[in-house]
Formats: C-alpha cells, sequence, structure tokens
C-alpha cells in the first residue's frame, strides 16, 4: 500500500455530516472524492455515480439524503450505502462506488493512494530564476 496522505483531523468530519471534498487523480486524470462519518467509521469515495459518471453532492459535500441515511445521487437519485458503498436503490444497478482507504490515528483522518487513484501533486511555484545581481 502506498503512503497515507493526511486528509483533515478526525473532528472535520461530524456523524452524517458534510462530507469532506478532496481532489485526486484517478487514471491520472483530476476527478473528486469525498469522505465523510457514518456510524462512527470515516469513508470515502470517488465522487463519481455508477449510473452516469458525474458528480452526485446537491450542493459542494451534500451528499446524503434528509434522513441522513443513504448516499443519494442529485442527478438521477441513485441511492448507495454510506458504509460500503453498494448501490441500493435507483438506476446505479449492481454498481459499487470506488471506495478510497481510509484510516483513522491520533485525531487524523489520512487516506491511502492506490494504483488507479493518486493525490494531485504538489507543484513547485513557476517562476523564472532570480536575476543576477551586479557588484
Ligand atoms: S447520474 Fe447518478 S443516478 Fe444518474
Amino acid at each position: 500500500m502506498s503512503d497515507a496522505e493526511l486528509l483533515c483531523p478526525s473532528s472535520a468530519l461530524e456523524e452524517r455530516g458534510r462530507a469532506l471534498v478532496f481532489d485526486i487523480l484517478q487514471y491520472r486524470q483530476p476527478a473528486r472524492a469525498f469522505a465523510l462519518r457514518f456510524d462512527g467509521r470515516a469513508v470515502a469515495y470517488v465522487n463519481r455515480c455508477v449510473h452516469v459518471p458525474t458528480e452526485m453532492d446537491w450542493t459542494p459535500g451534500e451528499f446524503l439524503d434528509s434522513d441522513k441515511r443513504w448516499i443519494l445521487c442529485s442527478i438521477h437519485g441513485a441511492a448507495y450505502e454510506p458504509a460500503d458503498g453498494r448501490c441500493v436503490g435507483g438506476p446505479c444497478g449492481r454498481g459499487k462506488l470506488t471506495a478510497i482507504a481510509l484510516e483513522e490515528r491520533d485525531g487524523q483522518v489520512y487516506w491511502y493512494p492506490s494504483r488507479d487513484i493518486q493525490p494531485v501533486p504538489f507543484d513547485a511555484p513557476a517562476g523564472d530564476p532570480p536575476a543576477p545581481t551586479s557588484p
């Protein structure tokens, strides 16, 4: 498994609260993922519906239905089980959200990149080298 990437403090993920949305590269393409807490456990998935490959949140970070029971795609209403990402109703069929491995330790949440899902590389600020100074 790859090195863990720090995501956020554990306290940032409230039980069935707003998800934390974060940028990733999936198959080397920019994509987004989200993490939320459900039944005490932090889980994360790629923000891409199985029905049509589009982002699912109603407003940024809002993925759960009004009862806070299911992850509900805002486009056509596919419902997913937050605990494991499997489709439980609607047009997602037998599909499943792409899970991202998380770990909580010492009050922090970490995620684990995989072969297909990588962190967005940090680019050093671009710029010209400093001009030579005359003595
Ligand atoms: S795009 Fe999510 S249910 Fe259709």
